[in-house]
């Protein structure tokens, strides 16, 4: 479980981003945050992890072994002269983890197996997105959170994807959280929806989300 109580968070000198934002979410959610671009979906992912500090308020959370996948915009440098499995092999020594048939499992599992020899900077956008996620399996987490998962993913990818993110959930009863602008998928996946607005947020079912964003639009928008 986290629980977020009565946060604000401004970036250096800038307005306050969030506003008396409270949530918590239980092992076992699946929650998609939604909201406009901009509205602080990724800096309240990233303050639940623990990156960035609250101005105030209080986080608590019980899940020890947290894994991140950050939004593809927000990334590290592709050019570094690296192998996918070099760059496994460096998250597993990270994490102190002894095999080294962890990251081959790992790859298996978002069917990058076959890549493992490429170095990081040759691979598309979709296929340097599913490394990440292998990345953020290496650990076994107990809570996963995807920020944009699918950005830049083809169709096919994305139907690998959501699929494994599905299983994680059901199967090996893992808190996952996403930050999605893919509807589609979100509301088919997630257990519930919070709505980033005006600096806070609210849980919501897909049908209550598509309802505030046609009104917030002026009931013209495509969804
Ligand atoms: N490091 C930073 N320093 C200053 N301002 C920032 C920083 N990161 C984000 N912001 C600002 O904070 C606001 C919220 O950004 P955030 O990335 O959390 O939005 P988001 O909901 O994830 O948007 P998107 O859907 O485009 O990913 C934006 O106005 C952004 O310009
Ligand atoms: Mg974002």
């Amino acid at each position: 479980m986290i629980s977020l109580e009565h946060i604000d968070f401004a970036y250096e000198n800038g307005p306050y981003l969030l506003e008396d934002l409270t949530m918590t979410i239980y092992d076992g959610d699946y929650v998609a945050i939604v909201g406009e671009n901009g509205s602080g979906k990724s800096t309240l992912v990233k303050i639940m992890l623990g990156l960035l500090k609250p101005n105030h308020g209080k986080i608590s959370s019980t899940f020890r072994r947290p894994a991140y996948v950050p939004q593809p915009t927000d990334l590290i440098n592709k050019q570094f002269p690296i192998t996918v499995e070099e760059l496994l092999d460096f998250q597993r020594q990270v994490l102190k983890i002894r095999a080294k048939t962890s990251i081959e499992a790992a790859l298996d599992q978002v069917g990058m197996a076959d890549f493992r020899r490429h170095l990081v900077g040759t691979l598309s956008g979709g296929q340097f997105q599913r490394v990440l996620v292998a990345k953020a399996l290496l650990g076994q987490p107990d809570f996963i959170i995807l920020d944009e998962p699918s950005t830049g993913m083809d169709l096919r990818s994305q139907d690998q994807l959501y699929p494994l993110i599905h299983d994680l959930h059901e199967q090996k009863g893992v808190t996952i959280v996403t930050v999605e602008h893919n509807l589609r998928y979100a509301a088919h996946n997630a257990s519930s929806f919070f709505h980033m607005v005006e600096g806070r947020g609210h849980f919501c079912t897909p049908d209550e989300y598509i309802r505030e964003y046609l009104q917030e639009n002026g009931g013209n928008a495509h969804v």
